[in-house]
């Protein structure tokens, strides 16, 4: 905007004007929580289809498709906004909030917290348009009176009819933070990989955060308490050390010897970019993450190595692994250390499947490092998603073979 131009102005001159066939692909450029992303869509898509169908960003809700029940409410350019009423392609340069920026699993917005604490939420199909329209309605009318909420945040449905908690909620909310309510905590720069394989959308070159301030925002904190599963194989590999050293020295040959991860970025400062993909039946995660290696000590053998993902449906998983290498007369023994931390819907799947799930992918590590020591090359095994039952099928194949074979 030049100084000369009214906000108006410069609002037309983004908002140009759109002639496309229904199916004809145009480029839109969204930031969607604080995520800069280019689309190639039909005309015809709406703002909630692109959302969830091509960002993977399935937290907004769609019931009615017609404007009538809210469930759709995001944040475009700060104010709610009817997803399903809006094309993509009006939303060229347009900065969209979903529920998955307002707050993250281990630091929730207060609104969040506040339905929670208040049994704001039934099935919780209507939770995410609740939070953006209260949001919107506590950041720009912040003088607005417990009498008021009722009419206010009437544009949401709740097919529940949740509706007396939602309103404590909001209103409890609107006191703690008499001074304006926090803005949402989810929104930062990061790469944005649909689970869906819809259109993709991609971070603009332009955009791209340069390395050596990415790495410094690489910020990876574990969570307090217990981790989730804690992992400890030792294996033993008839590979000379250096040999094995030399695979634990080169963390993208490392990273192909991990089942499903990938790296996708050296961030410098010795942090990383990277991809994780794990499918359990029809469950499909895509971790999008980081890494910093912390230690990297060849005379004591050691690799320490923190890492955080979060999958685009709110699943986060954080890691502390410790790899330690030591020769042996029959070559090298490799034992993994490892404390992993879930939350969000992969933590459903319980801490023993977990646990044998991450077992079996140590397993599947330690043999690809030998394969890559051996060879000194990334092992042939597909890089692709493991599958997470494949994986527990045959864990609880060697166990029916262990108690055969005790019992013979
Ligand atoms: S789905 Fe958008 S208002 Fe109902
Ligand atoms: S909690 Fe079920 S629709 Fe509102």
């Amino acid at each position: 905007m030049t100084s000369t131009e009214t906000p108006r102005e410069a609002d037309e001159t983004r908002l140009r004007p759109v002639r496309a066939a229904a199916d004809e692909p145009v480029e839109v450029r969204l930031t969607v929580n604080g995520t800069p992303a280019v689309l190639n869509l039909p005309a015809r898509v709406t703002l909630s289809d692109a959302l969830r169908d091509h960002l993977g960003l399935t937290g907004t809700h769609v019931g009615c498709e017609h404007g009538v029940c809210g469930m759709c409410t995001v944040l475009v350019d700060g104010e709610a906004a009817r997803a399903c009423l809006l094309f993509a392609c009006q939303l060229d340069g347009a900065e969209v909030v979903t529920v998955e920026g307002l707050g993250r699993p281990d630091d929730l917005h207060p609104l969040q917290q506040a339905f929670g604490r208040n049994h704001a939420l039934q099935c919780g199909f209507c939770t995410p348009g609740f939070l953006l329209s209260s949001y919107d309605l506590l950041a720009n009318k912040p003088d607005v009176t417990d009498d008021e909420l009722p009419a206010e945040l009437s544009g949401v449905i709740c097919r529940c009819t949740g509706y007396r908690n939602i309103l404590t909620a909001v209103a409890e909310t609107h006191r703690a933070h008499p001074d304006g309510i926090p803005e949402p905590g989810n929104c930062a720069r990061r790469a944005l990989v649909g689970r869906s394989n819809g259109q993709s959308a991609t971070v603009p070159e332009a955009n791209k955060p340069v390395a050596d301030t990415a790495a410094k925002t690489v910020d990876i904190k574990l969570p307090q308490g217990e981790p989730t599963v804690a992992v400890e194989i030792t294996t033993d590999l008839d590979v000379p050390f250096d040999l094995v050293w030399r695979v634990l020295d080169d963390v993208h040959l490392l990273a192909r010897c991990l089942p499903g991860a990938e790296l996708t970025d050296d961030l410098g400062e010795n942090a990383y970019a990277g991809r994780a993909r794990v499918a359990v039946g029809p469950i499909k995660l895509s971790f999008n993450g980081f890494a910093r290696i912390v230690e990297h000590d060849r005379d004591t053998g050691t690799l320490r190595v923190l890492a955080q993902g979060q999958d685009t449906g709110g699943a986060q998983t954080q890691a502390d692994i410790t790899l330690v290498a030591r020769p042996t007369e029959q070559g090298t023994q490799l034992r993994a250390d490892a404390a992993v931390y879930l939350t969000g819907r992969i933590a459903q799947f319980g801490r023993a499947l977990a646990g044998d799930i991450s077992r079996r992918m140590f397993e599947q590590f330690a043999e690809a490092v030998k394969e890559a020591a051996t060879s000194g090359e990334a092992p042939q095994t597909p890089a692709g998603a493991p599958s997470a039952l494949r994986l527990l099928l045959s864990t609880l194949l060697d166990r029916l073979r262990r108690i055969g074979r005790r019992k013979r």
